[in-house]
């Protein structure tokens, strides 16, 4: 057997230096062998993995979590292939391990790049315990359509808010230092599109036009990458007729040319052989020969590489220098992991899971991931002091799987603490808590145990309702065509309602909501998504006014699936509505003739503005926002302008409060949105107190793709906003000047 690589005599110093000796001694089959990636799936080794590893035809393993095997596996790697490469080992680590965060969009929903940054830190660290050293997240696809079930993975509908959220959570997962044992490499997903599925349905096909591509989609991408996001996945989406997966535009073109990514691309699930179900191949062969020419550097759990890319360049079709940069993208990344150093774990070396510090972190997590909807005559918080008895009913409050959501392959269902256990133990001699789950789950229709509830609410003082959606119903292939309450939940809500006690309602759920046929019915409404491991005493804490909810929508709640797409950041149109230009369809007069109904961007039966819209959350406090100034009236191409602007806590609580700052640019060489989110911060504002808060704005940040695909700034004229959600209206303007 020969020595491992990393025993050869001198070591070459630079990383580059080393991938290329190695690869010079690499046979063609041993370069196609980097690019495969086989399933575990279980603890057990099979003999055509281990055999397949010996020689040197498998380069990484996914869903392995049984640290005994993943360093078995790596032993035979290192010390029983003939070059001792050691493996990469995957694993989807999407919102935390066996300590679970809130979904993404609910990381999202806190606006805390530091809440991010955390949660993938303790995540990293668990996941890296078990000999995982690379995760499939963050996905930073933008999702405008909350039918999507992976809308949930996101981080949301907006660009600078992905962006921002998405790099933070690469640099948690992968630390300052790569080859620490408790960071693991990150990859940004899915490269490009997939958020645009039409109607929703996961999968479907997407077209989006090039401007569309690189002024919305593909922006986070090139954040993850200036972040040092080590790997990329393609997306199992055709764009444009172009399967992802073999779409050498976006692979070579954009994310090696123009941005000079030196990790490695990963696909999607056996998403290369996938290119012939698409159509777009006639056979294994041509997908992999596709695939490669795009630069898809390793094939996820399929075999058209390794079954036919040696056939394919034996024949001439594909240029042998293709399959030495893939395998030098993905040693180098193995490099930098320190694996050739160390492929072992040594689980006793990490902090025992699920610790003190990481439950901290889920905790102040899902605090500050809750959005509170609405509260009318401050209904909350719940006091438990005055409150005698309340009624906790519902299918999703003490559902310790449910709480979890989509993505938790590891999570550890029996750390969660739910929200009807945190109610019990925060308010344990103060408030007698009555609790019943009327519904099996948030789908049943059987209606048999309402009237059960409704004495149990016409006993309490006030009810809280524990409502929404299953993790079943979002995430991958868990997409969904009504987006409201499933099952008879709306009629619970009614029921409850008639009883006149006060009503909120608690909703977990993995996507916005349409939530028009009940919002009149309740008095408050906290958006909890699927909170993770300490949702429920973050919940519990946020219902009876230990913090105030702070939480602000990443995505806009539609009042009505068909007003989907409906994004903040739309174009203005030709004919842009008004509240004066709207008519209802059932103000339409059926005796007078008409001809016209405003002439505007509007539906009949839906107006045009959201239920709920981006960057909307309310608070227990009360903020007021004045003094809106830019340090100049106008700004040169290259300078910055300073925005300030005064924000007063004018209650008697203290809270956060997430400053939002939009722009608009008014004409542009291709029309621009008419509000684009531009900068944030949470900050903390005691009773009365009064901060000044500062933003830097350069014109670099105004810029966008033109008509040629050219990045700009233009000089003219631009709106400003600042305040607590998309729709403030506290305003000024400048001017960029040549
Ligand atoms: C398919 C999903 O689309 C992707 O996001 C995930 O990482 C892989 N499966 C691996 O489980």
């Amino acid at each position: 057997m020969s020595p491992s690589f990393a025993d050869t005599a001198i070591a070459p110093d630079s990383i580059e230096q080393r991938v290329s000796e190695l690869l010079e001694r690499m046979t063609l089959d041993e370069k196609i062998g980097q690019m495969s990636q086989v399933n575990v799936g279980d603890s057990y080794i099979h003999d055509y993995l281990a055999d397949g590893i010996r020689d040197g035809r498998v380069g990484s393993v996914l869903n392995v979590v049984d640290v005994d095997v993943v360093n078995e596996l790596q032993r035979i790697a290192v010390e029983e292939s003939r070059l001792g490469i050691p493996l990469i080992v995957g694993r989807d680590v999407i919102h935390g391990f066996k300590t679970v965060m809130p979904i993404p969009l609910g990381q999202a929903a806190t606006w805390n790049p530091e809440v991010a940054r955390q949660g993938a830190r303790v995540a990293a660290r668990e996941a890296a315990s078990t000999g995982v050293n690379w995760t499939f997240a963050p996905m930073i696809d933008i999702s405008r359509d909350p039918r999507w079930g992976r809308i949930a993975e996101s981080l949301g509908e907006d660009v600078y808010l992905t962006s921002v959220l998405g790099a933070a959570m690469v640099e948690g997962f992968q630390g300052d230092d790569l080859s620490a044992a408790d960071t693991i490499a990150a990859c940004a997903k899915h490269f490009v599109g997939y958020g645009a599925a039409e109607s929703g349905r996961d999968y479907a096909t997407t077209n989006i036009p090039e401007n569309e591509l690189r002024n919305v989609y593909l922006p986070p991408f090139k954040a993850a990458v200036d972040a040092g996001v080590s790997t990329l996945m393609t997306s199992f989406s055709d764009l444009d007729g172009v399967p992802a997966t073999a779409n050498e535009y976006l692979v070579r073109d954009v994310l090696r040319g123009e941005w000079g990514f030196d990790g490695f691309v990963v696909s999607d699930w056996d998403s290369v052989r996938q290119l012939q179900i698409h159509g777009l191949t006639a056979n294994d062969a041509e997908s992999a020969e596709q695939a490669a020419i795009a630069g898809v550097d390793m094939e996820m759990h399929g075999d058209a590489y390794a079954n036919h890319l040696a056939k394919v360049i034996e024949e001439g079709r594909l240029d042998e220098q293709v399959i030495d940069t893939a395998a030098a993208n993905i040693l180098r990344i193995k490099m930098r992991l320190g694996l050739f150093e160390d492929p072992y774990t040594d689980p006793t070396a990490f902090p025992p899971i699920a610790n003190a510090q990481a439950l901290e972190t889920a905790k102040a997590s899902a605090l500050q991931s809750v959005v509170l909807l609405k509260n009318d005559h401050h209904v909350l918080p719940l006091s438990a002091e005055k409150l005698g008895t309340i009624a906790v009913i519902g299918p999703l409050a003490d559902a310790p799987y449910e709480q979890l959501g989509t993505w938790i392959f590891d999570g550890d269902r029996e750390l969660s603490v739910t929200p009807m256990h945190a109610i019990h133990s925060l308010v344990h001699g103060k408030v007698d808590v009555r609790y019943l789950r009327a519904m099996e789950t948030s789908r049943s229709r059987d209606t048999g145990a309402f009237e059960e509830a409704a004495a149990l609410a016409a006993e309490s003082d006030a009810v809280v309702l524990f409502l929404g959606e299953e993790s079943i119903l979002s995430g991958e292939a868990h997409s969904r065509a009504d987006i409201s309450l499933p099952g008879a939940q709306a009629d619970l809500v009614r029921r409850i309602r008639e009883t006149g006690k006060p009503v909120v309602a608690v909703i977990l759920a993995g996507r916005p909501l349409t939530l028009t046929n009940i919002v009149d019915e309740v008095d408050a409404i906290l958006f909890a998504w699927h909170p993770g491991t300490m949702g429920g005493p973050a919940i519990a804490d946020l219902l009876f006014g230990i913090e105030s909810p702070s939480g602000k929508l990443p995505a806009t709640f539609p009042r009505m699936v068909g007003q989907i797409p409906i994004y903040y950041n739309q174009k203005n149109t030709g004919k842009p509505p008004t509240p004066e230009t709207i008519v209802h369809i059932d103000d339409i007069d059926a005796h007078a003739p008409q001809l016209s109904l405003g002439m505007t961007a509007f539906h009949l039966d839906a107006g045009y503005t959201p239920l709920f819209a981006f960057g909307h959350g309310l608070s227990y406090a009360t903020f007021n926002y004045e003094h809106l100034e830019t340090s100049a009236s106008e700004l040169r191409l290259g300078e910055s302008l300073t925005v300030s602007v005064d924000i007063t806590n004018t209650s008697a609580i203290a809270a956060d409060e997430v400053v939002q700052l939009y722009v608009r640019d008014l004409v542009g060489n291709v029309t621009r949105p008419v509000r684009e989110l531009k900068g944030f911060r949470r900050v903390r504002l005691q009773p009365s107190e009064k901060l000044n808060i500062e933003f830097e704005l350069h014109t670099d940040d105004l810029a966008f793709y033109d008509r040629k695909m050219q990045l700009v700034t233009e000089p003219g004229e631009f709106q400003l906003w600042v305040g607590g959600s998309s729709e403030t209206e506290l305003e000024t303007a400048f001017r960029v000047i040549p």
